[in-house]
């Protein structure tokens, strides 16, 4: 669905939540109309809290603020908008940077009828969306993410919450957005390696879900690189739709079908635990992890060695590694022994059958573990 000017249409993707759906809305040069599209979802609206990440704050929030200050509420008064920005970084989703939140959210005088918008990657989607869950417990909610990878991943889903000192996204709640709104313009101003690490999660959806998006990926990823509008577009809604869809079936990960978007994450995770902090971006590690796990499938009689050589040849055409010449066998076995996936201590593992479907397998030998990391060493 789309609509807009045939130049530059805006596409919709619908996350199926019965009653707590919700549009994705994916544009270019937009940003300037979302207060209109949030007063058109939520029309009783009359006291917007801002968010934003300060390395966004100009021009983007400032965009979105000033539209929404002048716009009116039901009653033809002005909609009260009030702002908050947060540094940068990991470290912002502490308890006591959400403590922060909540005090400033009294003070402004936030209630029910209030709208939490995060704008920013996915530290203040996350912060932001579980201050929105917490406060009198639950406000409404809107992301606009401004990084790749928080519009293909993070900001989709309802998965908020924040770190504890040793444990990462510890303490959290599933809250959905009312309204996901992406203009692709922001990108703009995203480091190019942070673009790039984004399309790391873009080829994921690709293995996992979509084989005829993967072809498209393939005959793409110069556009992608390029950062082309069109093409840009395209594979964020084509990921949402890959997401969504996952999301539809398994909301709050407890048919096992939401993990499947961890594909990769288990070596990724490790990886990034042990490479030394800020070694690697996210999307980095995940691009050598899915390496891993296919390297593992591969060896395991799961799936045909072309798939390897496809998903390579992919990251790389997209400016992503797929080796890691440091990777510590001995201290990432430990690290995804202790992982999440991990049951009753055997080693769990979404691996690919064939381009476009993916499965979780149990009970992997450490040997097979030791293997897969060496492959991409
Ligand atoms: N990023 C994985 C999930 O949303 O479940």
């Amino acid at each position: 669905m789309s609509s807009g000017s045939q130049r530059n249409p805006t596409l919709s993707v619908e996350v199926p939540l019965g009653d707590r759906s919700y549009p994705i809305k994916i544009g270019t040069q937009q940003i300037d109309s979302f207060s209109q599209t949030i007063l058109a979802t939520l029309p009783d609206l009359s006291h917007a809290l801002v968010i934003a990440d300060t390395a966004v704050e100009d021009p983007w929030a400032k965009q979105l603020t000033d539209s929404l200050t002048a716009c009116q509420t039901e009653g033809g008064k002005p909609v009260r908008v009030s702002t908050l920005s947060v540094p940068s970084g990991e470290t912002s989703k502490s308890v006591s940077q959400l403590s922060e939140i909540w005090q400033w959210m009294l003070d402004c005088s936030t209630d029910r009828s209030s709208v939490l918008i995060a704008v920013g990657g996915g530290v203040i989607g996350d912060l932001a969306g579980f201050a929105a869950a917490s406060f009198t417990r639950g406000i409404r909610f809107i992301q606009v993410p401004t990084t790749l990878l928080a519009m293909v991943d993070s900001s989709v889903g309802g998965k908020t919450g924040i770190n504890l000192p040793t444990s990462k996204n510890m303490v959290g709640a599933f809250w959905q957005p009312s309204l996901v709104l992406i203009d692709t313009d922001v990108l703009s101003t995203l480091p190019e390696r942070a673009y790039i690490s984004g399309l790391a999660e873009v080829i994921k959806y690709g293995v996992i879900d979509d084989a005829d998006f993967f072809d498209w990926l393939e005959a793409n990823a110069t556009k992608l690189v390029a950062r082309e509008d069109e093409a840009v577009r395209h594979a964020i809604a084509e990921s949402c739709r890959s997401k969504s869809r996952v999301v539809g079936e398994d909301e709050r990960e407890t048919s096992g079908r939401r993990a499947i978007l961890n594909y990769g994450h288990t070596f990724a995770h490790a990886i990034e635990a042990t490479a030394g902090y800020g070694e690697l971006l996210h999307g980095e590690a995940v691009a050598i992890g899915m390496q891993m796990a296919a390297n593992m499938a591969v060896d395991l009689g799961m799936c045909d060695a072309s798939l390897l050589s496809r998903q390579n040849d992919l990251l790389l055409a997209c400016g992503l590694p797929t080796t890691f010449a440091e990777a510590d066998v001995d201290a990432m076995l430990p690290v995804m022994q202790r992982d999440k996936k991990v049951s009753h201590g055997k080693l769990r593992f979404i691996l690919p059958e064939r381009i476009g479907s993916v499965g979780l397998v149990g009970d992997i030998a450490p040997d097979a573990v030791i293997r897969a990391i060496e492959s991409c060493r």
